[in-house]
């Protein structure tokens, strides 16, 4: 009786993508033609202080910005305490935009919180304050 192990298929098919070639050549297409993007955040700042449910902008830096982006659809999460959470406040923009608004959520009053930027991959602004709820 044959015996049927997940891990030898697996191997099985990872060593018949890496023998024939097949995986190489898009990876060798996709590195000439694609450059990660990874724009700082100019703002919020360390010295930024917001209020729950204003709208500000926040801005980075589009000056180095390659000719060819891997992903030019940029999203801004949200976090503190150096936690991400999923609270997404803005998607679906052009990361060459350089801004884009965001309205400040519901939050208690803390100086740590910061913003993901992510295109190609995230980029982390400073810990600033938000002042919302009295904690
Ligand atoms: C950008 O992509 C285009 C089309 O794929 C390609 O012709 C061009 O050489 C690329 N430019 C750079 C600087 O990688
Ligand atoms: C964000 O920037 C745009 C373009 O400069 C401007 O029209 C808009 O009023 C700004 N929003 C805020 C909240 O400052
Ligand atoms: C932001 O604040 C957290 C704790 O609240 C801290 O662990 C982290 O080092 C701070 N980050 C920076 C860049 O200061």
């Amino acid at each position: 009786m044959t015996t049927f192990n997940i891990f030898n298929v697996i191997a099985a098919f990872l060593f018949t993508l890496f023998t024939s070639g097949v995986a190489a050549l898009p990876i060798e297409n996709y590195l000439q033609k694609r450059d990660v993007f990874v724009p700082p955040i100019l703002y919020p700042h360390a010295d930024t202080v917001w209020f729950s449910g204003q709208t500000h902008n926040v801005t980075w830096d589009t000056s180095d910005a390659p000719v060819n982006i891997t992903n030019k659809v940029g999203t801004v999460a949200f976090g503190f305490s150096g936690i991400e959470t999923p609270l997404i406040l803005a998607n679906g923009f052009d990361i060459l935009d350089g801004r884009v608004e965001v309205i400040v959520p519901e939050v208690f009053t803390r100086d740590d919180y910061f913003l993901i930027l992510f295109g190609d991959s995230g980029n982390f602004s400073p810990n600033f304050t938000i002042n919302g709820v009295a904690e």
